[in-house]
């Protein structure tokens, strides 16, 4: 199966620098047996970064960085998953733990999103991940699992559906201090056998340790932040993954 690349770009860079960065990308696998490649610019230049995938000889998918819950209504300040739909996007990012951390974002919260993004066509990037405390006190498991549980209620992929599962465990998030790849083997493993869904790894990838990830069987792809918004870095971390056989 080909890997999955995401890159979570955040609120990192403004319009100019995402439309130089994404000018600054060198790509090694234009026609990439081994990769898939998805870019997640915040809500205000999808258009433009859409326009600007739309022209390269790469396939690059469009992701969102959230969505809300509801199609249409009273709801100030939210972006609607059909909207998302007609700008371009094939996938959105639900549950990040800084949206979790920053905006309080429950499980609960997080079911309905995965629903109305499904039900909008879109694929959810669907992210869960413990603490350093949970890891610390041997609950790094029933946490992610109580995430997966609760965000996945009532949640059915029909067949021409897909959702993504990023474990990203909160300690290693923009923090250079990476999960060890044998123990997100081991988080992939618990993972599917709740989920049948691929399962991606996030958590200061970079282009040194990227290929100690996707080089593992159960690890389907990786959710880059940081690294992504560096173009030296990102052009770096796809030819390693290029390398793969
Ligand atoms: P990071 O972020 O690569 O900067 O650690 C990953 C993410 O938050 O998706």
């Amino acid at each position: 199966m080909k890997k999955i690349i995401i890159a979570n770009w955040k609120m990192y860079l403004d319009r100019k620098g995402l439309m130089n960065l994404l000018n600054k990308i060198k790509f090694p696998g234009l026609r990439s047996k081994v990769f898939d490649l998805v870019v997640c610019p915040p809500f205000t230049v999808l258009s433009d970064i859409q326009k600007a995938i739309s022209h390269m000889a790469m396939t690059v998918g469009l992701g969102a960085q959230d969505c809300f819950w509801a199609e249409r209504g009273a709801y100030t300040g939210e972006i609607s998953p059909a909207d998302l739909v007609e700008f371009g996007c094939r996938y959105v990012i639900i549950g990040h733990s800084e949206r979790r951390k920053h905006l309080k974002e429950t499980d609960e919260m997080i079911n309905l999103k995965l629903k109305a993004a499904l039900a909008a066509g879109l694929a959810p990037i669907f992210c869960v991940g413990e603490t350093a405390e949970e890891r610390g006190s041997g609950g790094a498991e029933a946490s992610v699992l109580g995430q997966l549980q609760k965000g996945l209620a009532d949640v059915k992929v029909k067949k021409n559906q897909k959702i993504l599962i990023a474990y990203e465990p909160v300690w290693a998030i923009g923090t250079g201090k990476s999960c060890e790849p044998k123990d997100a083997v081991k988080m992939h493993q618990f993972i599917k056998k709740e989920i049948d869904a691929p399962v991606l790894y996030g958590g200061s990838v970079d282009d040194k340790n990227v290929l100690s990830y996707v080089k593992e069987a159960a690890i389907d792809g990786v959710l880059v932040g940081g690294a992504s918004v560096k173009p030296e870095v990102f052009s770096s971390l796809l030819k390693e993954v290029a390398t793969l056989k």
